[in-house]
């Protein structure tokens, strides 16, 4: 069963800084110099945000789910460089710790250019040994229906822990942001991502039936009501 909580973090600087290094693979020495002396830069950046009393956090047993930071970037980035998470997902592995910083900077608003959608990342967060697995994504549209996906570290599937975290998030969005429905996309061929979906209640609707654009003959389209 799981227990669920919502915190709020008080005032103060926040910095998600030091991976377990231990749980990854070892870097070579000079990695590991290079790396602590991003983690100093992006300490010391300007973009470094002040946490007010209004965001928010969600645990389970096993996690915590955190607002994405530009300070996520150091610790995520090792996961996020595994080109097997790709298969099935439009998106590229990042180049660099700045290249995912510079694009986390971009997300920190969690408003789109517009600012139309509410654009929320999670970074999945394992409350046993504080190690970043993965991270969840929701665009929430002005009509309050959502987009939602999961990304996980290769080394963190098969654990159970990305339907943990998507619990939490989909709690936040029906509990919290208002949410009504929430679709996902997923490659007809990525069957993880289908079997978690259904897992987490989701049902496969007809494309014509998805409200947020085009969708490819690939892809199958999900989605959850909110339980009135
Ligand atoms: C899609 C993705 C998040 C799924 O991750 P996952 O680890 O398979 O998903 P879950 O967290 O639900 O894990 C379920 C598995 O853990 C097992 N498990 C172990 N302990 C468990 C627990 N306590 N609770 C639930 N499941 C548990 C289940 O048996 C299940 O295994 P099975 O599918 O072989 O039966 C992952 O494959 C991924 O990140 N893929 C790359 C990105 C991607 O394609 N995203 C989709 C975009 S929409």
């Amino acid at each position: 069963m799981l227990s669920y909580t919502t915190g709020k973090l008080g005032k103060g600087w926040v910095y998600h800084g030091v991976p377990n290094e231990e749980e990854y693979a070892r870097p070579a020495g000079n990695r590991r110099a290079h790396r602590a002396t991003l983690r100093e830069k992006l300490k010391a950046s300007s973009t470094m945000q002040k946490c007010e009393s209004t965001e928010t956090f969600h645990t389970s047993s096993r996690l915590k789910l955190e607002l994405l930071t530009v300070a996520h970037a150091v610790e995520l980035f090792p996961l996020l460089t595994d080109s097997r998470i790709y298969e099935y997902i439009a998106v590229q592995p990042p180049v660099s710790v700045e290249a995912l910083a510079e694009r986390y900077r971009n997300l920190e608003s969690r408003l789109s250019p517009d600012g139309s959608q509410r654009w929320l990342n999670w970074v999945i967060r394992r409350t046993s040994n504080h190690q970043c697995v993965g991270y969840l994504q929701a665009t929430i549209y002005p009509d309050n229906t959502a987009n939602f996906a999961f990304v996980l570290g290769l080394a963190f599937w098969g654990l159970g822990l990305a339907r943990e975290a998507s619990l939490l998030a989909l709690h936040s969005l029906f509990a919290e942001h208002g949410v009504t429905q929430v679709f996902a996309t997923t490659d007809r061929k990525n069957v993880r991502s289908s079997t978690l979906l259904n897992r987490l209640g989701f049902v496969k609707i007809q494309p014509a039936s998805y409200p947020h654009g085009r969708v490819l003959p690939s892809d199958y389209i999900f989605q959850l009501k909110r339980n009135v």
